[in-house]
């Protein structure tokens, strides 16, 4: 009898790359053990994350979306990281309104040297979007 592969979310990550995308490399050289669930996209600076790039992620299927930069008041661009949390406080209202959990969507500060603190993230992040189960919203539309 063929046995059914479990289910695991898939979820993509916006990563500031002076910050979060140096502390996930730094968790990869440093072998911090997490769930290989994420994909990365490498962007200059959170405050470049746009709504659109949240609502397509979902869309294409993603289970969840996580967005991480520099602490405030370290943004190499001044504030673009404040930009970002606005933002992500708006997009987590507008999902909710569209009947999407908005735990699908997160957000996280991490600076370059906490390697530690991005597996964190990553590992809590999956498990919890395993407890949402997977994103159908958008199911219909392909
Ligand atoms: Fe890292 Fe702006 S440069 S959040």
């Amino acid at each position: 009898m063929e046995q059914k592969e479990a289910w695991e979310p898939k979820i993509i990550g916006f990563l500031c790359k002076w910050c979060s995308y140096a502390a996930a490399d730094l968790a990869g050289t440093s072998r911090k053990k997490y769930p290989s669930n994420i994909g990365i996209i490498k962007l200059p600076c959170s405050g470049r994350v746009d709504p659109l790039f949240i609502i397509r992620a979902l869309r294409l299927g993603f289970d969840g979306v996580l967005i991480s930069g520099c602490y405030p008041g370290e943004c190499h661009y001044q504030t673009g990281n404040y930009r970002a949390r606005r933002r992500f406080a708006i997009t987590k209202k507008l999902l909710e309104y569209m009947g999407v959990d908005p735990r699908r969507l997160q957000a996280s500060w991490v600076s370059a040297s906490e390697g530690e603190k991005f597996a964190h993230v990553v590992t809590q992040m999956t498990a919890q979007l395993k407890e949402i189960g997977p994103n159908r919203l958008f199911a219909d539309d392909k």
